[in-house]
């Protein structure tokens, strides 16, 4: 019998304008090009600027462009799903906000995930659930960061890594093969890589309290864990559904640094020409990172329909996720 699963039909992508290069970072902190570029890949990251580009602001750009590229009616949706780590509205969501500058109707729900990098994810499979059980049949998955509000600009060790932007899809019900997917996490392990929200000046009990609202990353730990449990990952993930890795058109990877890619192609004995990046240019924009990814390589011809891609993402709680899907 066929089954109904959320297909994407539209992919979009928000680069705010204002680039820093490996160059500019060398003159904020002790660092150079051939390191960044040694240790990660990266070369440039894109930066908001706080006003015309939010996290709010950029979900809606790559909304809209998603929106675009499917060649829906915005009014047609019925559900709208964000992740975000730095939203820079506590309330209303950024999937609210979005709905607004969309024009969507009133007959959308609309809230935000949270689960670090591999929260686009989450909200992808979040939103599978609700079409796949036949509750709703357009739908759609935003991605958005501002990480550079959060990364303490003194760290060498963090500052380097990250970059802002959002990327979305958008998904219809339509007959196919099932979303596949692992979700893990590990409270126990998750002290490696925090970020405290945001305090008040004038709380109440101000006195005594620490202000530490900055990004802290055990880096080294991280990327132990990253290189360990994503390869592990997928491996589970192709014998819990029965499929071969070397079906697999495209290894859609969390942009965070490229030796950890390589890393895992290699444990998987996989051509690293499948696993496409886009962090030399972006630098590890979190949530945004794999709809961003997807965008990109449907813009520039890579992807095409029936592709079978497998989606992997790790970051902070520790989570780690991955999917098995049909283009
Ligand atoms: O979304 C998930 C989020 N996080 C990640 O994916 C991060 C995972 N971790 C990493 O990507 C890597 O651990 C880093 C890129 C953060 C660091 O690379 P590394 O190869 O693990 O370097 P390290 O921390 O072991 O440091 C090696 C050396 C140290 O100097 P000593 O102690 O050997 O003298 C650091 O002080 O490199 C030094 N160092 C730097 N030097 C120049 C650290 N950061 C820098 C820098 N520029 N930016």
């Amino acid at each position: 019998m066929a089954q109904i699963t959320g297909k994407i039909i539209g992919l979009g992508s928000y680069l705010p304008p204002k680039v820093l290069s490996n160059d500019d970072l060398s003159k904020m902190v002790e660092t150079n090009d051939e390191w960044i570029t040694e240790r990660t890949g990266i070369k440039r990251r894109h930066i908001a600027d706080g006003i015309e580009d939010k996290s709010s602001t950029m979900a809606i750009k790559a909304a809209k462009a998603a929106v675009e590229d499917a060649g829906i009616d915005p009014k047609d949706i019925e559900l709208i799903v964000a992740a975000s780590t730095t939203p820079d509205l506590l309330f209303p969501s950024m999937a609210v906000c979005v709905q607004k500058a969309l024009g969507c109707s009133e007959n959308v729900g609309c809230f935000d995930v949270n689960s670090a990098c591999p929260g686009w994810i989450a909200a992808f499979n979040t939103v599978q659930g609700f079409i796949e059980s036949g509750n709703v049949k357009l739908a759609l998955v935003v991605g958005t960061e501002t990480l550079s509000n959060f990364v303490d600009w003194n760290d060498r060790g963090t500052c380097i890594l990250f970059g802002d932007g959002a990327g979305a899809a958008v998904l219809r019900a339509e007959e196919g093969k099932k979303n596949e997917f692992i979700m893990r996490s590990s409270g126990n392990r998750g002290d490696c890589l925090r970020c405290e929200n945001r305090k008040q000046p004038q709380r109440y009990d101000e006195e005594g309290f620490e202000q530490s609202t900055y990004f802290y990353m055990a880096g080294r730990d991280v990327f132990r864990f990253a290189i360990t449990e994503v390869p592990k990952l997928i491996k589970d993930l192709a014998a819990k559904y029965n499929f071969s890795l070397d079906e697999i058109d495209y290894f859609i990877l969390h942009q965070a640094n490229a030796r950890i890619i390589e890393a895992t192609a290699k444990k998987l004995n996989i051509d690293i020409e499948k696993f496409p990046m886009t962090l030399q240019e972006t630098g590890n924009t979190s949530s945004a990172s794999i709809p961003s990814l997807l965008s990109t390589m449907k813009k520039d011809g890579r992807l095409k329909k029936g592709m079978k891609l497998v989606l992997a993402s790790f970051g902070g709680g520790l989570t780690w996720d991955a999917n098995y899907i049909e283009y």
